[in-house]
């Protein structure tokens, strides 16, 4: 299974630290899902175009069934991670970025400040998940089982979740 994973953040783009979230999800997914998953790393500033020319390139292109961004989900005036992915999406999934937040709200209080959303292009799922590493365990174990349905529905393909749930 393909997945493009793209990491959201101004400060890792510039190198001025390391991009932690990206890796975390490939940890996260690794012990999500039985099948060999093969990444696509994308690490970029919090640019709207910038992210839109990716999602484009992952899903028209490359065809990676799922989509995860981490970053710049957060109510400040560089984070656009939510508009540019609305902009491509064909079908908006409330429910990823509802169940995201009512989940982790009950151990942080500021879950509620995240405005992730998820969808559908194309036949590919796209997800936003929170810049934290702490925050994409937390959210992506919870979305095991939607992920598989929705890729079932729009792929015709169920990838195995594997007996580790909660990584
Ligand atoms: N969700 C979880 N599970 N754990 C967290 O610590 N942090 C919140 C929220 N969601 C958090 C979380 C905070 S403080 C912010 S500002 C938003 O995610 C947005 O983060 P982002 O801009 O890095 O995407």
């Amino acid at each position: 299974m393909k997945i493009g994973r793209v990491t959201l953040s101004d400060r890792a783009a510039a190198g001025i630290y390391k991009d932690e979230s990206g890796p975390e999800i490939e940890r996260v997914i690794s012990n999500l899902f039985e099948e060999p998953v093969e990444f696509v790393s994308v690490l970029i500033p919090d640019d709207k175009e910038l992210l839109i020319s990716q999602f484009i390139r992952l899903v028209d292109e490359l065809d990676c069934p799922l989509v995860l961004t981490t970053g710049g989900t957060g109510p400040s005036a560089r984070d656009i991670t939510p508009e540019a992915t609305k902009v491509v999406l064909d079908k908006e999934l409330p429910g990823f970025g509802e169940i995201m937040r009512m989940e982790s709200y009950r151990k942080v209080k500021t879950a509620i400040l995240s405005r992730a959303i998820a969808g559908i292009r194309k036949r590919s799922l796209i997800v936003n998940l929170p810049g934290k590493p702490s925050a994409i365990s937390e959210c992506l174990s919870l979305l095991g089982e939607a992920i598989v349905e929705c890729l079932d529905h729009i792929r015709g393909y169920r990838p195995t979740l594997s007996n580790k749930l909660h990584p």
